[in-house]
């Protein structure tokens, strides 16, 4: 692989509604990855309960800690340096791992590493369970689309921990215009899942939604497309008591795939990509992973489902690269519920 220094990473990711625990090898080859969903509880709220959310944090950081350490037949002295998701994110979610994480370094005198939630989404695309064979690694430069619950962006990745942001989402994030759509067409929290399985069964050209038109090439925008299918929803609303939910769903999750593959593929040349990654939550997607996967102008790499949506062994990868860059945060180190990717 890299000539970097052999290294052993910890991660703890709690910046939205999954407590999360990885370990890691030399920031690719996962020994061990747990993560404790909230989903149920917060599916009741229709979304994410942001107190309900740390508290439940709370509870579940040690075990998760404990689990994933036992998973991968170590204990903490096995350990290198300590990763933790600093932001973006929930304030209050962020908080209780970045304290795990401090905790354990003060404790087991170890270097700590801050690490961007986005970043991380990225270097999904590098891990592999322990055991397999190591796919290639992603080549730089890479166009890598970032589609998660809270963000929709385009970045030139240059080389390791080199980014140039190309584009991003004007309003809402791809997985935010899921669930935003979802809950109009009754279909729960979280909707991207849910959209997915209705539109198995729908037609995507029974409706034509519109795919925005903006100023800026490389950015992208959701709400226009949210309020078209609104209003769609309440004209056939008037007519009939029953909604053609599959064909919404599909007619909605064409006009989100097509928008977000066809820039991507456009950056991709434009700025000569050798290589395309499609990371974060709404890359679990099975239309937009098929449009990806169809054609044959780039290699495309998009992880496992495991991996698309919040997790720990992202964070520890990314870790990886921070600490064998020499790139350590100060034990005094803050959340940052907004920080972009830099
Ligand atoms: O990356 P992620 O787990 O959390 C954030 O960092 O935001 O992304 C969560 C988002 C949610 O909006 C969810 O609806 C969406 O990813 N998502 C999907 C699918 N699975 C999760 N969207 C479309 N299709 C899916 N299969
Ligand atoms: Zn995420």
């Amino acid at each position: 692989m890299t000539d970097l220094k052999p290294a052993r990473i910890l991660a703890i990711e709690t910046s939205c509604d999954e407590t999360a625990c990885a370990v890691i090898e030399n920031g690719r080859e996962l020994l061990a990855s747990t993560v404790a969903s909230q989903m149920e509880i917060h599916a009741r709220f229709g979304g994410v309960f942001p107190e309900v959310a740390s508290r439940q944090h709370v509870l579940a950081i040690t075990p998760v800690i404990q689990q994933t350490l036992a998973a991968a037949h170590l204990s903490l002295g096995d350990v290198d340096a300590i990763a933790v998701t600093r932001g973006p994110g929930l304030a209050g979610s962020l908080v209780v791992g970045v304290n795990a994480a401090k905790g354990l370094a003060l404790g087991l005198g170890l270097p700590l590493v801050g690490v961007n939630h986005l970043e991380g989404h990225l270097y999904s695309a590098w891990v592999y369970n322990a055991g397999d064979t190591p796919p290639d690694e992603p080549q730089f430069p890479l166009m890598a689309l970032l589609v998660s619950g809270g963000h929709t962006e385009l970045n030139l990745m240059i080389g390791h921990l080199e980014y140039q942001r190309l584009g991003a989402t004007q309003d809402d994030a791809a997985g935010e215009a899921f669930d935003k759509v979802a809950r109009l067409i009754d279909l729960g929290y979280p909707g991207g899942p849910a959209i997915q399985r209705a539109a198995e069964r729908g037609d995507p050209h029974r409706f034509n939604f519109p795919r925005a038109k903006l100023d800026s090439p490389w950015d992208f925008s959701f709400s226009g497309l949210k309020t078209a299918v609104m209003r769609e929803v309440r004209g056939l609303e008037k007519k009939s008591n029953t909604l053609p939910v599959p064909d919404l769903a599909a007619s909605f999750q064409a006009a989100v795939v097509d928008a977000l593959y066809e820039k991507t593929m456009d950056a991709a040349r434009e700025y000569r990509a050798k290589e395309i990654l499609v990371v974060g939550g709404v890359s679990a997607n099975q239309a937009l992973r098929q449009a990806f996967l169809n054609q044959t102008e780039f290699r495309v790499h998009i992880p496992p489902i495991a991996l698309c949506t919040d997790n720990a062994a992202m964070i520890a990868a990314a870790g990886y690269y921070r600490f064998a860059h020499g790139q350590t945060s100060s034990l005094d180190m803050d959340v940052q519920a907004t920080w972009p990717l830099s």
